[in-house]
This record gives C-alpha cells, structure tokens and sequence, in this order.
C-alpha cells in the first residue's frame, strides 16, 4: 500500500515535516512517497500564466496523488492560512483537475509553536478540501511544537498529546 505524505510547507526546517515523520514511523511495511514541496516549485499562479499551460510540477503533484492508496499531510499556517508554497501548488494542480485529492483517504494534521497548532489552516482544511476530493479520515492539531516535541528524537514528549495522535494514527491506519 502506497502512502504518500508531505508538509504544507517550503522550509528546510519544517516542524510539520517532522510531525509527518512522527506519524509515519509507524507505517513502517507500507511504501512511502514523501514528497517535497520544493520540488514543486513554480511561478506564482495567475490566470493569465495558465493560458501557456500548466507546469510540468502540477502534474507531478496529481501524478504523484493518483499512485497513492492514502495520503498524510500536515499543514503549516501563515498568516492563519495556508503557506504560500502550498497554496500555489494547490491552485495550480486544481485548475487541472479539480478533484485534486482524488478521494484519497487523509490524515489531515497541523503544528505550529503556538497554543493552537495551525488550528486556523486546519480548520480551513477540514472544511474545503472535502470539496477538492479529499476523503478527510483522521484529524490532528499540535500545540506548542517547540515544547512538545523533540526533534532530535522525532518524538511527541507530552504524554496525553502522543497517546492522542497514537490513536488516531492507529484508526487512520486500521481504516485502509
Ligand atoms: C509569515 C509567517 C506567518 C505565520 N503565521 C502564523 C499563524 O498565523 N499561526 C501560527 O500558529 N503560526 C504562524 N507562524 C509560525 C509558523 O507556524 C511556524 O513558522 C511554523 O514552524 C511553520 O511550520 P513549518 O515549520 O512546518 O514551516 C507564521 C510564520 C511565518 C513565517
């Protein structure tokens, strides 16, 4: 079974990267595609840029959807949104097929260092990626990254969060 998995984020130090790493230690006999958004790299979308055609990237990111069995995504929130970076892909890839979830299953997850952990991007999320195709399984929201997470270890270190993220990452991968 193919998963694929990704931060909504373009930093080399991404905190939701390692929160997808966290999640996907225990997929260990599944395959994994963990894509990079800043393979994905293109001009800022315009509907005037699409009149040329679509990047090659945009397909690549469809491609790369529609090979998967499921997907574990976890979002990073500027500005209360999404990131620039995945919100260029998101656009372009839906101006090609706007189903671009193609009702995959997904865990949907956040972090940020602050107390509510990208809870404004995830709550966008839950709401509208339903209607890009998103079969949305599991949720999940950590607080205070910087706190409650050890990186060196790849570890959630608040015990109530882990068994709660253990939990659901259990009924998400129970679910396929
Ligand atoms: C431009 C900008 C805006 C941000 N806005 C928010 C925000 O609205 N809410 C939040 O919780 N964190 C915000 N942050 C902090 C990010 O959550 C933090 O940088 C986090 O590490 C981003 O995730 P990443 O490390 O996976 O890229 C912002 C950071 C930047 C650079």
């Amino acid at each position: 079974m193919k998963i694929l998995a990704f931060a909504g984020s373009s930093s080399s130090t991404s905190r939701n990267l390692e929160l997808v790493k966290y999640v996907l230690k225990d997929f260990t006999e599944h395959d994994i595609n963990l894509l990079d958004l800043n393979d994905f790299d293109m001009p800022v979308f315009s509907v005037d840029r699409e009149k040329n055609g679509y990047p090659q990237a945009a397909h690549d990111f469809l491609k790369a959807i529609g090979e998967c069995d499921a997907i574990i995504c976890s979002l990073a929130e500027h500005n209360r949104s999404y990131t620039a970076a995945f919100k260029n892909v998101f656009d372009w890839a839906s101006r090609i097929h706007v189903k671009v979830w193609q009702d995959k299953p997904m865990f949907l997850l956040s972090t940020s260092p602050g107390g509510y952990g990208g809870g404004n991007v995830m709550a966008t999320a839950q709401k509208f990626f339903p209607q890009f195709g998103a079969d949305i399984r599991e949720t999940f929201s950590l607080p205070k990254f910087i706190e409650n997470f050890d990186v060196e270890k790849t570890e959630i270190t608040a015990p109530d969060l882990k068994a709660a993220l253990d939990e659901k990452t259990a009924a998400f991968k129970q679910g396929l």
